[in-house]
């Protein structure tokens, strides 16, 4: 689908559904809606007056037009309150929305910008959250099934804008938003790739494959490097499977200053976690295929930071394994002793994401890191505590914590800050070793952000667990499966460093 913009008026402008958009609160027309109303002889007004439209959020009603417009049809959206309206319900709105013309065989849509009496919303902010939802919403992961039903694939898109000054902010905008979806969308092809395609090995390939930037470099270090650096919470796990795990560093040079603007992503990247030895419950199992979501979602938020040219030094590192009961896996009460020469007791082998994690924190401190954001689906403990609604965050630098939920509340995505507390560590502490990968029933997302926290010590650091929030079932913004959440907080968060 081709995105862009036109100067002019979209009663003038040819397409086969022309999406206007009505808040429920505000029943005086815009200008452009009040031009197409006159056209129509007030069929508009009519059908307020008679409540066949309302405006309520996300009402569509289809209108034809008989020729009296240039477009064929009116896609009457409603936007809900004006109060309340907002970026994010924008992009929600339009995944909706065109969705609905796909079903209608629509190939040439145009719509407005559906902001115009907004005055505090930034017209480029609206033209990227409207483009995000076009493309998030028409996203699909249907590789794999042969007789999918036939949908047309929409042609054009163009939104109209009567103001000949706000058309290079919209053309902006969509940039910014074809970049952010489309590495969102690459983030959940990733994840919705079953286990037996996306093998630890796949997965770096496809990393290779996909981020090609002159300002990006890749190194992808194999089980024999990772002895050498003494990996060996990485390598305990990744010894019941016969994947052999990788290392993956992305270098971001957007920046000329090394000193200014660094940052390391860091990811956890179990492209299967059966649990291991304390294997997981057959039910639902499957989604485990997605415990790479923290993975794939900072290396497609690196991708879109270097296509769009952000100013940062960014280093994105992945460990990429599965997690497997194989004949020599490693059992509960092995010990282990970390890179940070830490050891560990292994108490519960699918507490696997906090070990890998530690070694990956420990090499990028190596590499010099003075901030580390780790995204991870690191506990089921999380969805008990937030539901499938927001993600939790923690950290030891509170400034660090506030820039991503900002970033998060600016591009759509929640994030719940939970404690630390030295009180939550004690649950991590070991008889026979310096620490305990399991930290008893209660407080369990607590328990292994503050394992984690034992590694990166006194590191400005934030962790992001998106065990509850990295997929959905329903089937209604985003398709069921993998959401890419992180993917846009990432880059927003980026942007304002
Ligand atoms: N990958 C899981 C967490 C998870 C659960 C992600 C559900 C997505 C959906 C993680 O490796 C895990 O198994 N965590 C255990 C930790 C426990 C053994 C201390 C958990 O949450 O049960
Ligand atoms: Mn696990
Ligand atoms: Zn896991």
């Amino acid at each position: 689908m081709n995105i862009s913009s036109a100067n002019g008026s979209i009663s003038d402008y040819v397409a086969d559904g022309a999406i206007i958009g009505l808040f429920e609160d505000n029943k005086e027309f815009i200008q452009e809606i009040r031009t197409i109303d006159i056209k129509l002889d007030g069929l508009l007004q009519k059908l307020i007056e008679e409540s066949e439209i309302s405006g309520g959020f996300g009402e569509i009603r289809e209108i034809h037009t008989f020729g009296r417009i240039k477009p064929e049809r009116l896609i009457v959206i409603g936007l809900g309150s004006s109060q309340d309206f907002s970026t994010t319900k924008l992009r929600l709105l339009m995944a909706k929305v065109i969705r609905y013309c796909r079903t209608r065989h629509l190939e040439n849509i145009s719509s407005l910008i559906h902001s115009d009496c907004i005055e505090d919303l930034d017209i480029g902010k609206v033209a990227q959250a409207l483009t995000e939802g076009l493309l998030l919403g028409l996203y699909q992961f249907d590789r794999y099934k042969k007789n999918i039903k036939e949908l047309n694939d929409i042609k054009d898109f163009v939104i109209t804008e009567v103001k000949k000054s706000n058309i290079s902010a919209i053309d902006q905008g969509i940039k910014i938003g074809q970049i952010t979806a489309n590495s969102t969308n690459l983030c959940r092809d990733f994840i919705n790739e079953p286990a037996n395609v996306l093998t630890p090995t796949e997965f770096s390939s496809r990393i290779t494959q996909n981020l090609k930037h002159p300002n990006i470099h890749i190194d992808i270090l194999g089980l024999k490097e990772m002895q050498d650096l003494g990996m060996n919470a990485v390598l305990g796990v990744a010894k019941g499977s016969s994947q052999p795990p990788k290392l993956i560093i992305i270098d971001y040079r957007g920046c000329s200053d090394n000193d200014t603007n660094t940052i390391t992503f860091i990811g956890k990247g179990i492209t299967f976690d059966s649990g291991g030895i304390s294997l997981k419950p057959a039910l639902n199992m499957g989604d485990m295929k997605g415990d790479m979501s923290g993975a794939a979602a900072v290396i497609c938020a690196t991708k879109a930071i270097a296509e769009l040219n952000i100013s940062i030094n960014l280093k994105t590192i992945v460990i990429a394994t599965e997690n497997m009961p194989g004949a020599s896996a490693q059992k509960p009460g092995d010990i282990v002793i970390s890179m940070s020469g830490k050891s560990i007791e292994i108490d519960n082998t699918d507490a696997e994401g906090r070990l890998i994690l530690a070694d990956a924190i420990t090499y990028a401190c190596t590499l010099g890191a003075q901030k580390i954001v780790d995204v991870a689906t690191l506990t089921g403990a999380i969805s008990i505590a937030l539901g499938n609604v927001y993600a939790g965050i923690f950290g030891n630098d509170q400034s660090l914590i506030d820039k991503l939920i900002n970033a998060g509340n600016n591009c759509g995505e929640k994030f719940w800050q939970l404690p630390l507390s030295s009180d939550y560590a004690k649950q991590n502490d070991s008889v026979v070793a310096d620490i305990k990968n399991t930290g008893g029933k209660l407080a369990g997302a607590i328990t292994a952000a503050e394992f984690l926290h034992a590694f990166a010590e006194d590191v400005s650091w934030a962790h992001l667990d998106i065990a509850g929030t990295a997929r959905t079932r329903k089937n209604n913004f985003m398709q069921e499966g993998a959401t890419g959440i992180t993917v846009r907080t990432l880059i927003d968060f980026s942007s304002h460093l």
